[in-house]
């Protein structure tokens, strides 16, 4: 391609020597361009050899701007709680309130079962066992988990069950209006099974919330979290995080990890996809 652009400028200044002498702006155009020819050989040259060009002259003012790498791989663990409160869980409570598909509950408890199964779990598994929903929403997914005891975490907890009336958090042991980064008093130790759905993305510090699940389990208990792997936030989605950080994040708190897949996104707007990460609390660990 060089050597093509080489004989284009040649032809063209030949050109240009014997029809335009005399002719001041047209030469001067003619330099000027030039002088972007040896500046783009140049990039071209360094985009051969591997390293990234600038952007030069009038043309890098309207070329797309490629994203450096550090940025396709940006990690957001943690945000302001206040701009979490005041922002995002305004957005949830309204996101919830029109939910139509948590206002249909036939609908809505076929989908459930069909997502539980789908990950190879079973309705009777942790019958007689404690296990917690962690950012519940407004709509209680461990309904599917027949004969548990059930325990619904979730910010809006007290608000969904006062302003939404098809609300069945009433139908958990215990719900605790408060985040997921919050210790629960009296709930370290206790739970067999933690399960976190379409949520961890959602909240304000990621880390927080990972040893707050550590903490809540039983040593050997389990936990499955699925969330939304994305690039870009928005006012509902402020964390960040991709399959290596969250895997660290996890082995960090002292988690075994099972298995790791990438599974279809909750929000194509924001993720091209998903992680569900299944997890074990080591039985040899103290709470
Ligand atoms: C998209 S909804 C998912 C709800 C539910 N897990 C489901 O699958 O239907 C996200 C939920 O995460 C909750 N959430 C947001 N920040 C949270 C936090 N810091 N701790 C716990 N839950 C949070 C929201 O209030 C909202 O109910």
């Amino acid at each position: 391609m060089i050597s093509k652009m080489k004989i284009w400028m040649r032809d063209l200044q030949s050109g240009a020597r014997t029809t335009t002498a005399g002719i001041p702006h047209i030469q001067e155009k003619i330099n000027n361009l030039n002088k972007e020819m040896v500046a783009l050989r140049k990039d071209l040259q360094k985009i051969a050899l591997g390293t990234p060009a600038p952007q030069t002259g009038t043309a890098a003012l309207h070329a797309p701007q490629e994203q450096p790498d550090s940025r396709k791989h940006r990690v957001v663990l943690k945000v302001d709680k206040e701009q979490w409160s005041g922002t995002a869980q305004p957005g949830e409570l309204s996101f919830h309130r029109t939910s139509t598909f948590r206002a249909d509950h036939e609908k809505f408890t076929a989908a459930n079962a069909r997502f539980f199964d789908g990950f190879g779990f079973s309705a009777t598994q942790f019958t007689g066992k404690t296990i917690v929903d962690l950012g519940a929403g407004s709509k209680l997914r461990a309904l599917y988990f027949t004969g548990a005891n059930i325990i619904a975490i979730e910010p809006l907890a007290e608000k969904f069950m006062q302003e939404i009336e098809w609300c069945d958090l009433r139908k958990a042991s215990e719900v605790y209006s408060a985040p997921a980064e919050a210790m629960i008093d009296g709930l370290a130790g206790r739970v067999d099974f933690l399960f976190s759905i379409n949520v961890l993305d959602h909240c304000y510090d990621f880390v927080d919330c990972i040893a707050n699940i550590y903490a809540y389990l039983k040593p050997g208990g389990t936990a499955f979290l699925a969330f939304d792997c994305h690039q870009k936030t928005d006012d509902l989605h402020p964390i960040i995080v991709n399959e290596k950080v969250a895997s660290a994040a996890m082995f960090d708190a002292g988690f075994q990890i099972d298995k790791l897949e990438r599974i279809a996104s909750f929000h194509r707007g924001i993720a091209a996809y998903a992680i569900a990460l299944y997890l074990t609390k080591p039985k040899g660990d103290q709470v």
